[in-house]
């Protein structure tokens, strides 16, 4: 079983608590997003290989510690997961980024895809993929599958919000993909949005509605 990890650090909760609020104007939004998602990862890798690397500083020679392993590949879901990747690339700027296009069809909340574009050397990579909100679940899982039947393994789900329907699902759908989120909240509406939440993450983040 997949491990949840659950960010409590009062930095993230703070901005978290000013993008539910309904007031929250789309500009604040996306800064918050974008600052969230910086902080969450810099503990999403924290678990990523280093290696010893000699290097000369001004002073003298010593040993000192680079990253290893596998490089990094981001993998948004459109539309919502777009918000989260310059935060990302801020810390991880070397990182190639993939886009998987899906939306939730609203009368049976099911995935349906529209584009898939990940990079080449996808399978090589320790992917991580973003989408604010993971509701039912079924977005992020097809999202999952559809990487996974291009060879690639190393997957992790970030996610801003997350109802416990959708963790499960996730995890019983993939057991491999650790989960990364901000906040995991009460439960679904009958619309199959997130309560409390932040209602629609996509349309919030872009100003469509
Ligand atoms: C939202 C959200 C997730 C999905 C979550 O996207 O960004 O992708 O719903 O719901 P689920 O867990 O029940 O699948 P939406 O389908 O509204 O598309 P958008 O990002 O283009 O607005
Ligand atoms: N998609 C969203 O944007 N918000 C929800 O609460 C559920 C799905």
């Amino acid at each position: 079983m997949s491990k949840v990890h659950v960010f409590e650090h009062p930095l993230i909760q703070h901005k978290l608590s000013i993008m539910r609020d309904k007031n929250t104007g789309c500009k604040e939004f996306r800064a918050l997003l974008d600052e969230i998602s910086m902080l969450m990862v810099f503990e999403v890798t924290r678990d990523l290989p280093t290696e010893d690397v000699e290097i000369e500083t001004p002073i003298c020679k010593t040993k000192s510690k680079m990253l290893a392993g596998k490089p990094i590949g981001i993998i948004p879901i459109l539309r919502a997961g777009l918000g989260m990747v310059d935060g990302i690339l801020q810390l991880i700027p070397n990182a190639k980024v993939g886009h998987i296009g899906l939306y939730r069809d609203p009368e049976t909340l099911e995935p349906v895809e529209y584009y898939c574009k990940l990079p080449e050397d996808a399978q090589h990579r320790e992917l991580i993929v973003l989408d604010p909100m993971l509701a039912t679940g079924g977005s992020a899982s097809a999202a999952i599958s559809f990487i996974k039947k291009r060879g690639c393994n190393n997957i992790r789900l970030v996610n801003l919000i997350a109802a416990p329907e959708g963790i499960a699902r996730v995890q019983k759908e993939h057991p491999d993909v650790d989960i990364y989120v901000a906040a995991q909240d009460e439960c679904l509406n009958e619309h199959g949005y997130i309560m409390p939440g932040l209602g629609d993450a996509g349309d919030r983040l872009f100003g469509t509605k």
